[in-house]
């Protein structure tokens, strides 16, 4: 079985960090998002992974390599035109991937739990398509099932009303019958080719199509608060096998809880760290505290600041002077406290799309 892995886009709603990183690459937990589907795909038995990316695109490239360091072998798919749609990238890619089964992974969505089963079942049913569906409160938001009597009849992108409270999961399995799916249909009213139009052509067709219900945690990080909560339960999850403290820790610094410290980090003068928490290396925390699921990345400097629930990513600077909570400070920026400087108040240099809750 081969995969494919979608990672271009827009990701307009990640706006302003995605203006100038692959939404992808994003760090959660201190690790780019899409290497946990890499490590997902390969923990499934799958070696020969395809990296759906827009035109152009070179940074991913650099970050995830051919994918020898997770024993796999990694080849980029340009999707011609840019993002058209989900279904688009089956269907730009199916010179690649035409001859054997191939798992479909979105590389925004973060799945825990074992594929294997999945691909098993696949197998041995000797299916046509398995969809991952999964209970959400917010299905609007997804491809949601129209099941009756038990039986799928169709799956509707994003209704207004949704008939159930099952969401399309970012994982689906196909053999070579979902080409002719892909290239059955039309472009939506919003100008994309569905994938949930893909699949409900499958499943009108009479399709061998399977579904599950992914009983673990499923996120699908299209906005600022999934990331956040993205990061927190990978925070739980990577921190529970292991947390390593390769810092230099001063005097009166407290550490309680699981907490991973990166290689010439110092934590310096009056610090509590209450994990779960994962900081980079190279970086320094003075006069701070620094709360449970945060992540920080390499060469970050946070003095006299209190900060709970955020990402921060390298090379950021916090002075804040304040407590910050449920933040994502992008690379390379400053935030200082305004109480050392005059005129008193907010000074802001906010780059478009940019949210701040003053
Ligand atoms: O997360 C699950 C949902 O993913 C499903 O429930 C929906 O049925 C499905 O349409 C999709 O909805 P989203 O609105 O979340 O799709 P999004 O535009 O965010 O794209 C999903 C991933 O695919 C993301 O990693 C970006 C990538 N992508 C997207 C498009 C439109 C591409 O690589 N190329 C594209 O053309």
């Amino acid at each position: 079985m081969k995969a494919l892995i979608a990672a271009g886009g827009n990701a307009r709603r990640l706006r302003p960090i995605t203006y100038t990183i692959n939404k992808h690459l994003i760090p959660l937990a201190n690790k780019p998002m899409i290497f946990f589907a890499i490590e997902h795909i390969v923990e499934a038995g799958i070696q020969e992974i395809f990296i759906n990316i827009n035109p152009g695109e070179k940074e991913l490239q650099q970050y995830v390599g051919d994918g020898g360091r997770w024993g796999a072998r990694i080849t980029y798919v340009e999707q011609t035109g840019g993002p058209k749609g989900v279904a688009h990238i089956i269907k730009n890619a199916e010179h690649f991937m035409r001859g054997e089964p191939f798992l479909f992974h979105l590389g925004d969505n973060i799945v825990l739990g074992d594929l294997r089963r999945f691909a098993q079942r696949f197998a041995e049913e000797n299916l046509d398509a398995l969809f991952a569906f999964a209970r959400v409160p917010d299905p609007q938001r997804f491809g949601v099932p129209v099941i009756e009597h038990g039986k799928l009849v169709r799956i509707e992108e994003k209704p207004a009303v949704p008939k159930t409270d099952l969401a399309q999961t970012g994982i689906y399995f196909y053999n070579d019958t979902v080409f002719e799916a892909v290239n059955s249909i039309e472009p939506s009213s919003r100008g994309e080719y569905e994938i949930s139009d893909a699949n409900t052509f499958l499943i009108q067709a009479g399709r061998r199509v399977g579904w599950e219900e992914i009983t673990g945690w499923w996120k699908d990080t299209g906005k600022p608060e999934d990331l956040l909560e993205g990061n927190q339960l990978l925070l739980n999850e990577v921190l529970s096998k292991e947390a390593i403290n390769n810092g230099m820790i001063g005097p009166n610094v407290k550490i309680q809880g699981r907490v991973q410290i990166g290689k010439n980090t110092k934590v310096w003068d009056n610090v509590l760290i209450r994990g779960p928490v994962s900081i980079g290396e190279n970086a320094m925390i003075k006069n701070s505290y620094i709360g449970p699921y945060t992540s920080i990345g390499n060469n970050c400097v946070i003095d006299n600041t209190e900060i709970e629930h955020s990402v921060i990513m390298d090379y950021a600077e916090v002075r804040a002077g304040t407590r910050i909570v449920d933040s994502i400070i992008g690379k390379n920026a400053i935030i200082e406290s305004s109480k050392n400087s005059l005129p008193l108040g907010h000074k802001l240099v906010i780059g478009d799309n940019s949210q701040v809750e003053v």
